[in-house]
């Protein structure tokens, strides 16, 4: 994990971006005013009351209650995390994230000893492939493979002598960083190991290219005919594809990506000219993976055997797929026949008749809807029916967007059930963290307290109302300190927008009563009398505050010593002057 995103990181790239662009590229906005308009993204409605605000760098929706700031929209439209949502802003603008200090960077720096060491292991490996007695085999069964040697090089493929210190022979140093970069096991007895002997090859490299992790493929009988290095430091399995690296130096703008299985298929494919396929490392399609693919290209075709693993890996991939099809995006399945994978039939058929196996892979509607027809009798209203239910669950997981409306459609011409009535029953879809969904706004039990931090978050500006901040610390009021913290930035800095405002407190336990608050939206023109509704409350607050003093004075169970009766008459006066002004104020 990297370090933390500086604040004042964030502070700046949200008074550089405009939210109006942000939204405006995925909810077309009209102008209207000094605002700006849409049909709300997160719940349905007819006429617009989605409201973009761009002095306050804020979204609002009348209808729903739906609120926030530009990272907050990212977060609920492309359903992406907090770090995600930050880092897409500012690729969004040409920013690269910095990371704070402490602890993080000192294992980055532990994490960076390794890149080194693992650039090493891949040419060693490759040497060993060229040089090594044995290698004879290796090439042998390369070539059996039909893999040329420009593509074994491009993508460094290497070999593996069959000695358990072969590796661990060549570098001879501390042993520690080569255990912890999962090159080297270590023995209950403290000696160590090399983890891979007698094996072709396949170093994975990150997107920028530094080889982080190795699959090698057993050239005997070994029970594990591949072999990945463990989770590290700096592989990850789960958010690594193999090949991509590869793919992007040599198509600098793909139009689709194709996701394999195996090495040996982008390896193969890439030998056919078939430059666009990375494969998964072992494990079914991830959201950070398709993330990550989706960063590339619209277009992601998923590849799988003919047989019932294939179907199933299918389906899985599918239901990870849902959740990020925004609109514009396309997934693709295309199922090979039986006993084939991409390598094989690649090789069988050449590569015009692998691309236009490609060019005729399903459509992920028809994948789906055809997935699911099997399963009912779509002539019976049983079966109609059951296919709704079916399908409900997937269809709830789509962004909202033409993608999901048109999915709706279909849905409705299939089970002969009208869209709106279809769409009724949906629910919009939930954020990742599956937090339950708010349907209305049920507004809070308004305190003043309440009141005034929705003044603040509402427009900054009004702290300015006051002379200073009163010292309220020590009053015993719900949220009185998270009103001081706010009502302190928003004094000191008066032009403090107040989207930018809102996400200072993200990380902040009471983060959700803030966000909840900060939907409060004042009636009617009443924006001007917003600072003298905030200097009453914040007045009415420092009165209690000094009252407490007074009366914990007084009640003191013996004699007050001389700066203590000072402290009381300066009080009284305090207190006095403050019911002189509210009488004022309110006359
Ligand atoms: P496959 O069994 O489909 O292998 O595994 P393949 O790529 O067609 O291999 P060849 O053609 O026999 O050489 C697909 C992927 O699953 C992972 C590897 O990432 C492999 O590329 N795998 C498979 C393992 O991690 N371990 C295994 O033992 C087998
Ligand atoms: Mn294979």
């Amino acid at each position: 994990m990297a370090g933390k995103i500086p604040q004042t990181f964030i502070d700046d790239l949200l008074n550089r971006i405009d939210i109006v662009d942000v939204i405006d590229a995925r909810v077309p906005l009209k102008k209207a005013g000094s605002l700006y308009k849409a049909c709300c993204p997160f719940h349905s409605e007819k006429t617009p009351s989605f409201v973009v605000t761009p002095s306050r760098q804020t979204y609002h929706c009348f209808g729903c209650g739906a609120h926030g700031t530009a990272l907050g929209f990212l977060m609920e439209y492309e359903h992406r995390s907090y770090p995600e949502a930050i880092e897409e802003l500012a690729a969004s603008i040409g920013l690269e994230v910095p990371r704070e200090g402490g602890a993080a960077p000192r294992r980055d720096d532990r994490n960076d000893a390794l890149y080194p060491l693992m650039e090493r292991a891949a040419d060693w490996y490759q040497q060993q492939l060229r040089k090594h007695p044995d290698a004879e085999r290796a090439v042998a069964y390369l070539k059996q493979r039909g893999l040329s040697g420009e593509i074994a090089a491009e993508y460094g493929i290497g070999f593996a002598p069959n000695d358990w210190h072969g590796l661990d022979n060549a570098f001879d140093e501390a042993k520690e960083p080569w255990i912890t970069a999962g090159m080297f096991i270590k023995r209950d007895d403290g000696k160590v190991y090399d983890r891979f002997r007698d094996r072709v090859m396949f170093p994975i490299r990150d997107r920028r290219g530094r080889v982080i992790a190795f699959g090698g493929r057993t050239l005997g009988d070994d029970k594990a005919k591949y072999l990945n290095s463990p989770e590290t430091p700096i592989f990850h399995k789960g958010h690594e594809l193999y090949g991509l690296f590869e793919l992007r130096k040599a198509v600098r703008d793909p139009r689709r990506v194709l996701v394999v299985e195996g090495y040996m298929d982008v390896v193969a494919l890439a030998q056919f000219g078939i430059r666009n396929a990375v494969a998964t490392l072992g494990t079914a399609t991830t959201r950070e993976h398709l993330d990550t693919l989706y960063r590339v290209v619209d277009e992601v075709v998923f590849c799988f055997d003919g047989d019932n693993a294939g179907r199933q890996a299918a389906w899985r991939a599918l239901e990870n797929v849902f959740p990020v099809m925004q609109d514009g995006r396309q997934a693709r399945f295309l199922f090979l026949p039986e006993g084939e994978d991409p390598d094989t039939l690649v090789r069988k058929e050449g590569k015009e008749a692998f691309e236009a196996r490609v060019e005729k892979s399903k459509a992920l509607s028809d994948y789906f809807f055809g997935a699911l027809g099997d399963q009912v009798d779509l002539d019976s209203i049983d079966g109609r029916a059951r296919l709704a239910e079916l399908a409900r669950p997937h269809l709830e997981k789509l962004p909202v967007g033409l993608f999901r409306e048109l999915m709706l459609e279909r849905l409705s011409q299939l089970v002969r059930f009208n869209t709106t009535a279809l769409r009724d029953r949906m629910q919009t879809p939930a954020r990742q963290d599956d937090a339950p969904r708010r349907r209305v706004t049920a507004a809070p039990t308004q305190t003043p307290v309440r009141k005034a931090i929705s003044i603040l978050l509402h427009d900054p500006a009004t702290a300015r109302k006051l002379d200073q901040v009163p010292e309220l610390g020590d009053l015993d009021v719900p949220g009185l300190p998270l009103l001081v913290e706010l009502l302190g930035m928003a004094w000191r800095e008066p032009q403090l927008k107040s989207g930018v405002l809102l996400e200072r407190f993200r990380e902040h336990a009471d983060f959700q009563a803030l966000q909840r608050l900060a939907r409060w939206e004042p009636e009617g023109h009443m924006n001007a009398a917003l600072g003298d509704e905030l200097r009453d409350i914040v007045a009415g607050l420092d009165r209690r505050r000094i009252k407490q003093d007074i009366d914990r004075l007084s009640n003191a169970q013996r004699a007050l010593s001389p700066a203590e009766k000072d402290e009381l008459r300066t009080l009284m006066q305090a207190l006095n002057q403050s019911r002189t002004g509210a009488r004022l104020s309110t006359d």
